[in-house]
């Protein structure tokens, strides 16, 4: 049984930012937000999160998650802050330690540190480090941990040390209720240190186990935005990675930004400045060019996107065309071999087989059939200011360019709009429509003048 216990009180004065530290995104998630998922991950019985500074705004943006909140109102060191969880804590199981400004832990490390804390009952992720300066430093003896020496309280040979604590550790919650009301504040920083549990367990008789995280990245901590800027750029190499060795041709990996899940087939080929969010699917073959914006979309094999196209909950269908700076927003649906081209906005619409609407058009609350061809500059005006309507156009239409279809209205299989029409009516199957004004001249016409 596994109670996670997150860390996060602190104030976060070197953000500069009126948003609590642990609200700040990475990868267009708040840091805190990173750890909760990684604790639900490890299918935590309890999720315990110590809060402080911006308490209200940090638990209103997790009103809807199954948190325990406790409250540090005094930040008087890491072990006063577990001290607080104490009057909750159960007795029996352990307690994963975390922190809400240490996103990146993985629930791979995570599963081997509980596996090697089982038996000792506590265990502790360390790293060797070229610059020590700063961290708490592991003392052993023989190969077992003694004791965490804080920087501030390390003579010279303990600052020799090169592996760090990373503050993250296991303990069981028995343990805890005997040595959290033990800890004293009697160090040069004057704060009562989580760190000091170590010594008590080695004066219990018991081995402190210890591993080290997979990546480097896993522990560190945010403090400032620089620190943020660099934990964003390894995440995204480490993502970027991933997806290359599942087959993916990032053409410049440092240039590729993915903000939530991506999944993919083979071949797929995503060119520069590339972001995707949310949860995206993309199939075999599949072409993204530069500069295009993916959120919450679906889209199916051999489809081309050309650049600067932006879609958000969008689906697409096999072999499209899309793009250069087209624009497919929620509930866009393509068939196979649909061509949207430039200036082109699709919103809850559906677009069938073979379908073209290659330049300048608005398509919302529409239908289109298969082998229909919306001409240039057509508009699907859905609303009148306070209701939307639908546009229902049927198989193998011929839109002519510049055309308003006015909504509720249908044209029909294989109908045929004049150029420059504003349809008002429906169009019956096979005809041809035009709806123009009258031409009108008159000649010799003087245009207005400007008042004086
Ligand atoms: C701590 C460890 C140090 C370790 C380092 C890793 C202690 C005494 N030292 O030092 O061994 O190498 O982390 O980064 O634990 N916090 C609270 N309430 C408090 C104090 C801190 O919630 O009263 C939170 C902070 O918001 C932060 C985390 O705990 O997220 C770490 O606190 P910090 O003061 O930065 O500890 P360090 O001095 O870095
Ligand atoms: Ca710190």
């Amino acid at each position: 049984m596994i109670d996670v216990v997150i860390l996060a009180a602190g104030k976060g004065t070197r953000m500069k930012s009126a948003l609590p530290k642990v609200l700040q995104p990475l990868a267009k998630q708040p840091l805190l937000a990173h750890v909760i998922h990684t604790a639900k991950q490890l299918h935590a019985e309890r999720i315990i999160t110590i809060y402080g500074h911006g308490g209200d705004a940090v638990k209103q943006r997790f009103a809807n998650e199954q948190i325990e909140w406790v409250e540090q109102a005094e930040q008087l060191g890491t072990g006063h802050a577990v001290q607080m969880t104490l009057p909750v804590l159960g007795r029996s199981g352990f307690a994963l330690i975390l922190y809400g400004d240490v996103p990146l832990v993985s629930k791979a490390t995570l599963q081997r540190l509980l596996d090697a804390s089982k038996d000792s009952g506590i265990g502790m992720i360390t790293l060797e480090v070229a610059d020590p300066t700063g961290y708490g430093r592991i003392v052993r003896e023989n190969g077992l941990i003694q004791a965490i020496v804080e920087h501030k309280d390390a003579n010279d040979a303990q600052k020799q040390i090169t592996e760090i604590n990373t503050g993250i550790y296991c303990v069981s919650n028995e343990k805890l209720h005997q040595w959290l009301p033990k800890l004293s504040n009697n160090n040069a920083q004057g704060e009562y240190y989580l760190t000091d549990i170590v010594a008590m367990a080695v004066q219990d008789g018991l081995e402190i186990a210890s591993i080290a995280p997979e990546y480097a990245f896993e522990v560190e901590g945010v403090n400032d935005r620089l620190q943020l800027a660099n934990l964003e750029r390894e995440w995204q190499r480490y993502q970027a990675e991933q997806l290359m060795r599942q087959g993916v041709h990032l053409i410049d990996p440092s240039r590729f930004d993915l903000r939530g899940t991506l999944s993919v087939g083979q071949d797929v080929e995503i060119d520069i400045n590339v972001i995707i969010e949310g949860d995206c699917t993309i199939g075999d073959n599949v072409k993204i060019g530069a500069g295009c914006v993916i959120k919450d979309s679906t889209i199916a094999s051999g489809t081309v996107i050309q650049p600067y196209s932006v879609f958000d909950q969008a689906i697409v269908g096999e072999n499209n065309q899309i793009g250069p700076f087209a624009r497919l927003r929620p509930n866009a649906r393509l068939a196979d071999e649909v061509h949207i081209g430039n200036f082109v906005e699709v919103k809850n619409t559906t677009v069938g087989l073979r379908s073209k609407a290659n330049h300048f058009t608005y398509l919302g609350d529409a239908s289109v059939g298969q082998d229909s061809n919306i001409g240039a500059g057509t508009i699907t005006c859905n609303y009148d200011g306070a209701n939307k309507f639908k546009t229902t156009i049927g198989d193998r239409a011929f839109i002519g360019s510049n055309s308003s279809l006015v909504a509720p209205v249908s044209i029909g299989n294989g109908a045929t709009v004049g150029a420059g029409s504003v349809i008002t009516q429906d169009v019956e199957a096979n005809a041809l429509a035009v709806e123009r004004s009258k031409q009108f001249q008159k000649g010799n016409y003087q245009r207005p003048q400007k008042q004086k």
